[in-house]
């Protein structure tokens, strides 16, 4: 088991580049499977969650082989309909592959997926989304079966604006006959991004960053070259990170249109945050930030992939704030884990009260998730002392090469092997 060694007090300074989005090259690496033939997807960071896509991908008989950045996908023919069980349980992305395989051969049979223990996370906008089309669905014994000799074009209103959702009708209604439209679908970039690759590859999908999506289906999708979008959560993450140490660092490829709420946010708590010609962002504090109120929302709200690493700069912060968790039920594992660092926070039903103080000190804590896992990051980087985060594999899903990008900007982090 490795866990991550941080000595506190350094401040980030220098320039630090984001990579290509985990969130868009799951579904994008997903809708591959929807054209016969090799597709070629670029910018797809090295992470552990895009080796559980590739492992799903292989397993259904399309071979994937990665060159850098660059992974292709060789989806001539597929050769099983049924994602193996243990990758479907260590990641739930892995069932975005449901809507393209139920597309393209007919039938799908996947088990209830699996993920980062953030809630019960259920699936029944998928299915309703997917029944609509026609699909005929059956479960029992922990796995769903979904056959369908056509889809149609159907009227879909979601109940809540699901991004996995959105994103598994989005490729199946892409061959289905006729025209699809989902109201109240999600609008994160990731989901526009999907809907790029989708219309790169021939299919015609309108609407994509509002919340109605229609959709025309096609006869048949060809394969495509694509990059990948650079990663909002990964952009955030570190712009907070430069709050918290009262740093000053700069952001390369990050979109400043998808960064606007957490920017809002970081000058609202006195942190100055600025665009550059060049379209990266620079972060800089002078001081601790003062305590703001956040609630997360579907995008374009305050993302609720940000919302552990905003508590870790509240808790340092010279007031009082209030977190409101919107999307997920059961997401403030880390209060518990910063409470071990001298955090104040008080849950009252979906929000986190916290009191910020001039310091945390450094203790060990454990990645619940892989959120928490950056929150407790960054609450180590401002502690006082040493902090020892273990569980680094939930990091690993999420973030390349995190401490080594850290450590490039001025963090003082060294990853251990432990018994
Ligand atoms: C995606 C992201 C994840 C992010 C989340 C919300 C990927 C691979 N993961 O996850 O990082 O935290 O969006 O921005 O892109 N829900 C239902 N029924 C459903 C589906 C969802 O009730 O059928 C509920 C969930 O329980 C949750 C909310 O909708 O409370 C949001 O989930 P969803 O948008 O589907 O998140 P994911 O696609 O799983």
């Amino acid at each position: 088991m490795e866990a991550l060694v941080i000595r506190g007090g350094a401040s980030l300074k220098g320039r630090v580049r984001v990579g290509g989005a985990k969130n868009a090259a799951l579904p994008i690496m997903a809708a591959a499977l929807l054209a016969p033939g090799a597709s070629t997807i670029e910018d797809v960071p090295h992470l552990k969650d895009v080796d559980t896509m590739s492992g799903v991908l292989n397993a259904l008989g399309t071979p994937t082989a990665r060159q850098g950045s660059t992974i292709s996908i060789d989806a001539s023919s597929i050769d099983s309909t049924e994602p193996p069980y243990d990758l479907v349980r260590a990641m739930r992305a892995s069932f975005l592959v449901m809507g393209p395989l139920l597309a393209r051969t007919g039938r799908v049979t996947i088990s209830l997926p699996g993920g980062c223990a953030i809630g019960s996370r259920p699936i029944d906008l998928h299915l309703k989304g997917l029944s609509a089309l026609g699909a005929d669905i059956e479960m029992g014994y922990g796995q769903i079966s979904a056959r369908a000799d056509k889809l149609s074009g159907a009227r879909i209103y979601l109940d809540f604006p699901s991004v996995g959702a959105t994103e598994n009708i989005m490729m199946a209604a892409s061959l289905a006959q006729g025209l699809t439209v989902i109201e109240n679908a999600a609008q994160e970039p990731e989901v526009v991004d999907l809907a790029n690759f989708l219309n790169a590859m021939g299919a015609r999908v309108r609407g994509a960053g509002t919340n109605v999506l229609r959709i025309e289906g096609v006869e048949a999708l060809e394969p495509t070259s694509y990059m990948v979008v650079p990663d909002r959560i990964e952009a955030g993450t570190l712009m907070i990170a430069a709050a918290a140490t009262m740093g000053a660092l700069t952001i390369e490829n990050a979109v400043p249109e998808h960064m606007k709420s957490i920017t809002a946010k970081l000058r609202e708590a006195g942190v100055y945050v600025v665009e550059d010609v060049d379209g990266s962002i620079t972060v800089q504090a002078d001081s601790r930030p003062d305590g703001v109120d956040v609630k997360t929302m579907p995008y374009p709200g305050f993302p609720t992939d940000l919302q552990a690493q905003f508590m870790a700069l509240m808790c340092v912060s010279s007031g009082m704030s209030v977190i409101t968790e919107t999307v997920f039920e059961n997401r403030f594992m880390h209060v518990a884990e910063l409470a071990r660092m001298g955090a104040s926070i008080r849950i009252d039903g979906r929000s986190a009260v916290i009191e910020g103080q001039e310091h945390l000190s450094g203790a060990q804590v454990r990645c619940t998730d892989l959120r928490a896992g950056a929150c407790l990051v960054i609450a180590g980087l401002v502690a006082q002392g040493v902090t020892e985060v273990s569980e680094v594999y939930h990091i690993d899903r999420g973030y390349e090469r995190f401490e080594e990008k850290l450590t490039q900007v001025g963090a003082d982090i060294e990853r251990i092997e432990k018994a």
